[in-house]
């Protein structure tokens, strides 16, 4: 068998060597070498922010730090309840289920919701944690050509499946996905519509294309690890689905309840990305200035209106090269490979938070332009 280091496959993990430095929110330090980070879903910054540290601090003293239990045992406390009604605000849905983090939220409502008996469509490029599901579950899976709406629009007809499945903001992409349009096939064949919003929710508000809640899906998950700057997930829907994935989901009847303290981050968090136009702007302002300095450099981008703004290299040889030029240059910047994405289209994956200053996005793509150039 051809070893993963022989096919440039292998994955190594990195260790982060300082701590946090809130007066340098983007600096990262490798061994004694110190990087603008360039890859993080850290979108709004909020994992330093000093509003959000002293709620951690606030709501373990308040709530402890751990929840010491599940939550149909005694894991579920005021934190948790306060949370899913912010969310539920938020959103326009019914009810909410909170889960340590986003892959067990998806996996456990695919694996909870479908079985050998249901048919399922679903966009080609879903996350790997509702495919994993999905597999699990037995269900019937079709996929369709990324964000393809007839493609879409031809399966439902021809499989009539309970349920479509897409990403709102596409992870490794940063394309959006026709929700509206989605949402009108998922409607007039009574299938249900699930959105994994982890890469928009409090991202892009006034971005209609991205933006899911109740007014376009039935179901939506949304994670707590990328724009909210903190951790955990929760799945959005109908109180009789909240309610069903409760008395079924073993994910969650099995597993020591997100812990309160995280709990109350999150819920201050998102009541800060809910009630601040300004978060969202400054991000968009951050996207707007990278996507014109790359235009007028020469650089290649695809249309992407979100802060992942991905370079498709494609061979793995010249991506490592890439990468480790622009490393050279003190630029942390994702180099994607198969099959995190599909084979042919290893990439950079460049994602811009509302901390990057002109300065770091002009020297990221000063050597973007050279690399690239070449
Ligand atoms: C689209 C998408 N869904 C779900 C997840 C999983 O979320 P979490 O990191 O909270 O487990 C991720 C994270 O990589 C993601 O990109």
């Amino acid at each position: 068998m051809q070893s993963a280091a022989d096919a440039g496959l292998l994955r190594q993990r990195r260790m982060i060597s300082a701590s946090t430095d809130v007066t340098e929110p983007n600096q990262i330090w490798f061994g004694d070498k110190p990087y603008i980070n360039f890859s993080s879903n850290d979108y709004l910054g909020l994992s330093q922010s000093s509003q959000l540290i002293a709620a951690m601090a606030e709501g373990a003293k308040r709530f402890g730090v751990g929840s010491g239990a599940s939550p149909l045992v005694t894991g579920y406390s005021d934190a948790h309840r306060q949370l899913e009604q912010a969310l539920c605000e938020a959103t326009g849905h019914e009810a909410a289920l909170l889960f340590c983090s986003g892959f067990s939220a998806n996996s456990a409502l695919m694996k909870t919701l479908f079985g050998k008996h249901e048919r399922v469509v679903a966009d080609k490029l879903v996350h790997a944690s509702l495919i994993d599901g999905l597999r699990e579950s037995g269900a019937s899976l079709k996929r369709f050509t990324h964000n393809d709406i007839d493609a879409a629009t031809a399966m439902i007809a021809q499989y009539q499946p309970q349920a479509v499945i897409t990403e709102s903001v596409f992870s490794m992409d940063g394309d959006c996905a026709p929700l509206a349009a989605l949402f009108k096939q998922c409607q007039a064949s009574e299938a249900w519509l699930i959105v994994d919003d982890a890469h928009g929710f409090g991202v892009l508000p006034n971005q209609q294309a991205c933006r899911a809640d109740a007014s376009n899906c039935d179901v939506q998950i949304v994670t707590f690890g990328k724009a909210l700057g903190c951790q955990g997930a929760a799945v959005l829907a109908s109180r009789a689905c909240i309610d069903f994935l409760v008395a079924n989901a073993r994910d969650y009847i099995y597993s020591t309840a997100l812990s309160p303290a995280s709990a109350y981050v999150a819920y201050k968090a998102t009541q800060m990305v809910m009630r601040s136009a300004e978060l969202s702007g400054s991000l968009s302002a951050v996207i707007n200035y990278f996507k014109q300095a790359c235009e007028q450099a020469g650089v290649p981008l695809t249309p992407s209106v979100t802060p992942i703004q991905p370079i498709v290299v494609g061979d793995l040889d010249k991506l490592e090269l890439i990468a480790s030029q622009l490393k050279a240059q003190g630029l942390w910047v994702g180099a994607i490979r198969p099959p995190t994405v599909p084979k042919g289209s290893a990439r950079l994956r460049i994602t811009l938070n509302i901390n990057h200053s002109q300065s770091q996005i002009d020297h990221l793509v000063a050597t973007l332009s050279q690399v690239f150039s070449a």
